[in-house]
This record gives structure tokens, sequence and C-alpha cells, in this order.
């Protein structure tokens, strides 16, 4: 069988690789790819992006089912085109989309269905944004509406960053259609959790659990990235967390979304915010949908799939998810990302990568911003890589991740030596490398 991955980020090489290890599949296209996807066996990169040519390809060369990795392709209606055509494809329609591609949507979505979440107001005129951050006071939390790839919030610890976050997006025009609006809302603490689940429009499978560390630098200290590494599972997610996540979150929304009329297929990915302490009442409250796995988190979760991750796929596009098990290996899995030069603002390319290990059964490097040249593999962009272990304590993933840095060399590389510190003993937390 030959399926189609769309994307080409450190997320779609994990999908690719997990998915070319079914005992039923010998080809995974992956449309446009990266170097790591060019080089792995049974996997041939693509160079399409635009959904009409895509489902000519699938067609043309027979192709079973597509997933979908980023939330770009998915907004723009993908699903649409190809459930159009009665090609088999795992997403949100563009319509179901919209709760990652408008945080105002969003937000009036989990307000008319009960779901909790930070209380808040939209504004497009800048007067009423700026006179409801000084009735509200700081921190304070600025969004834009739009896809922004990671940079539209602002978490504003004084009123200044909050009236300036403001005048950026409403005032200046800076971040185009996606900063016409902003959601302005209350600042939650506590601690993040990725919960991530599969639907079929009607039944739920939850993937293993995550955390991601979306500051650049070590300590959640520097500015907000994509994600710089990430672990699963999330042991803050205890079994109690989970069994109510399941039902105060993720149900009604899936519910919710039928009864609103756009019944959600896809994964589904609710970033929570859960209260401090362990008070097991304590509260969860959802800081954002994305209609798409998560990039980091998927490199640690594709690591923990035992089963065949296809027949749960089948199943997803089928709508006899119900029927679907994912059996998970009980390690942990941890992934470090290595960042070119000056990310988050403005990556250097080009710079050689040298020292890439061989794929291995507990160590894997999955590429993200990387192109082959020749004998060479060249950084392309902001996150080149993420090396992603498994082991049996979260210590002991850590530490091989680390040690397969170690090895790994380009030009300007940063990356955080702390990743998974939330879940370890604070002795623990340094790792042994002199990373
Ligand atoms: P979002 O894209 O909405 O998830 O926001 C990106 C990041 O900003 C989140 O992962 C949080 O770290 C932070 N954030 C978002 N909303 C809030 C909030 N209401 N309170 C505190 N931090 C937030
Ligand atoms: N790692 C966060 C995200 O994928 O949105």
């Amino acid at each position: 069988m030959k399926l189609l991955v769309i994307g080409s980020g450190g997320r779609e090489h994990a999908l690719a690789w997990r998915l070319a290890r079914s005992p039923r599949v010998h080809k995974v296209y992956v449309a446009p790819g990266n170097g790591g996807t060019q080089r792995a066996e049974q996997m041939e990169n693509i160079p399409l992006t635009n959904a009409e040519e895509l489902a000519d390809f699938v067609q043309r060369e027979g192709i079973a089912l597509t997933v979908v990795g980023p939330e770009a392709p998915l907004a723009a209606g993908v699903v649409d085109v190809f459930r159009a055509r009665g090609l088999k494809i795992f997403g949100p329609t563009k319509a179901a989309a919209q709760l990652e591609s408008s945080k105002d949507y969003a937000k009036a979505f989990m307000v008319r269905h009960n779901i909790p979440t930070a209380r808040y107001e939209t504004f497009t005129d800048p007067a009423k944004a700026h006179a409801y951050i000084d009735q509200e006071g700081a921190p304070i939390v600025i969004k834009a509406d739009g896809l922004a790839a990671g940079k539209g919030v602002v978490v504003a610890a004084t009123l200044e960053e909050a009236h300036a976050a403001v005048d950026a997006m409403l005032g200046d025009g800076s971040m185009g259609d996606a900063g016409a609006r902003v959601v302005i809302e209350e600042c939650l603490v506590g601690e993040e959790a990725s919960f991530i689940v599969m639907c079929d429009g009607r039944n739920v499978l939850a993937l293993a659990t995550s955390q991601d560390h979306k500051r650049l630098q070590d300590g959640d200290r520097g500015p907000n990235t994509g994600g710089m590494g990430a672990y699963s599972p999330a042991p803050i997610v205890t079994p109690e967390l989970h069994h109510r996540i399941m039902r105060e979150i993720i149900l009604p929304t899936v519910q919710g979304m039928t009864r609103d009329g756009i019944p959600y297929t896809g994964f589904l990915y609710a970033g929570l915010m859960i209260a401090p302490g362990d008070d097991p009442d304590r509260e969860i409250k959802t800081l954002e949908f994305n209609c798409r796995m998560g990039d980091p988190e998927t490199q640690p979760i594709m690591m923990r799939v035992k089963s065949d991750l296809l027949d749960a796929l089948e199943h997803a596009v089928d709508g006899t998810l119900d029927q679907a098990d994912i059996v998970w290996d009980r390690r942990t899995a941890l992934g470090a990302v290595l960042a070119a030069h000056n990310y988050p603002n403005t990556p250097r390319t080009g710079d050689v990568i040298r020292g890439l290990p061989a794929d291995a059964e507990d160590c894997m490097v999955f590429h993200a911003a990387t192109k082959l040249d020749g004998d060479e593999t060249k950084t392309t962009g902001g996150r080149v890589l993420c090396v992603t272990a498994l082991g049996d304590s979260v210590k002991m993933a850590r530490d091989r991740v680390y040690e397969a840095i170690d090895g790994i060399h380009f030009d300007g590389r940063q990356y955080r030596t702390d990743i998974g510190w939330r879940a370890l003993k604070p002795s623990q937390q340094k790792p042994k490398s002199n990373a």
C-alpha cells in the first residue's frame, strides 16, 4: 500500500517513519518533505503543495490514504478538495480547522459549549482594546486572531507590554489579516500539557500524553518558539486528570462540533493549563486548540507507538475509531530540537550538518528544516532536527538524547539542555553531558 504525508517538518518525518514500518505499507510519499524523508528508505519526496495537484498525484499513483501534518493546508481546505474527489484523507475540513485558524471562533465555541477556558474579549478597535487592558490590568494575554506560526501570542507581564502588543497587532498591521482582530484574555497559571486525540466525527481515540517546551532557552526563558523539545508521557496527566480532560474538554468539543453542524475529523490537539497543586478537582482550562498533531510532540509520541498506526488511521477515515486501539511502549520518549543560528527571528540557512547517527530502534533523528545537497545535509530554516530517544525513565531517555546530540554539529546550532525537567527529580535536572 502507498500513503501520502503532507508537510515538511519533524512531525511529518516522524509520522512517515512510523507509517513506513507498517507491514502493509511499501511506500510513503512526503510532500514536500525534507532531507531526512528524502534519505529514508521507503519514502519519497514529492515537490507539490497545491491541493488540486496533490489530489491529481494521489489519483495517478493509486495512493490509499493521505495524512496532513501542518495547519496551513488544512485551513486552506485540502481535506475538502480530497473528499470532493472521493479520496481518503485524515484531517479536519476547512470549516472544522477554524478551531485553530481563528482564536475568536475557538473561544466563542468554547463558551457556547461550556468548555473551560480563560475569560476573554475580542477586539478590532484599538481604543477599545487599550481600554479593556487598563480595566483588567496585567499580567494579561494578547492573541492575534489568525494563524501566526507561533508568533501571535504575547503573554504580557506589564501594561506597557500589553499595550505595545495591541499596537503591533491592530495598530500597524504588522501581522496582516492574522492580526486584524485580537483576543485579549485572562492570564492563567499552572503547568501546560498537550492532549492529542484522533477523531472520526463521532468517536475519539486518545494518543499518549505529552508536554513540550515552548521557550527558546533553558529554564523556560527567552522568546516563545514552535517548541524546543517534548516528551511523552506527561506525568502531570494522571489517570484521574486524563478522565476529566476527556469528559470536560475533549468529548464536549467533539460533540459541540457535531451539534454546530461541523463534525470534527482528524487529529485534535488541546493545549491545556492545569492549575498548580495536587487537588484532583483543580482547574483544567483549554489554552488553545490545534487541528493537527503537535511539533515536536509528535516525534516522541510516534516513537512510543508499538502497534500498526495504519490500522488506527484506517478506522479513523472509515468512521470506526471505536474499534481501534494503539498499543504504547511503556518507556518514556524524549526529543530535543536543534535549531539554527538566530532562530526564532531570522534563522540562518545553509549550514552543513555533520555527524548524523544511523537510525536506531531507540534513537532517531527526525529532520525538519534540512535538505540534501550532493553528499551534504544542510539547514534550510529554524527548527532543523529533533533528536528523539526512548528510555526506561525520563532521565535515561534524556541522557540518550544528549549523548546523540554531542556527536551532531552545525554552525550556530542552539538547543535546550533541560528538556524534560518538569518530569525529573531536582537532582536529575541537569544533563551529564557538557551540552
Ligand atoms: P496558544 O497559541 O494560544 O497556545 O499560546 C501559546 C502559548 O502562550 C501557550 O502555550 C502558553 O504558554 C501561552 N498562553 C496562551 N494563553 C495563555 C493564557 N491565557 N495564560 C497564560 N499563558 C498563555
Ligand atoms: N508544539 C506546539 C504546537 O505544535 O503547536
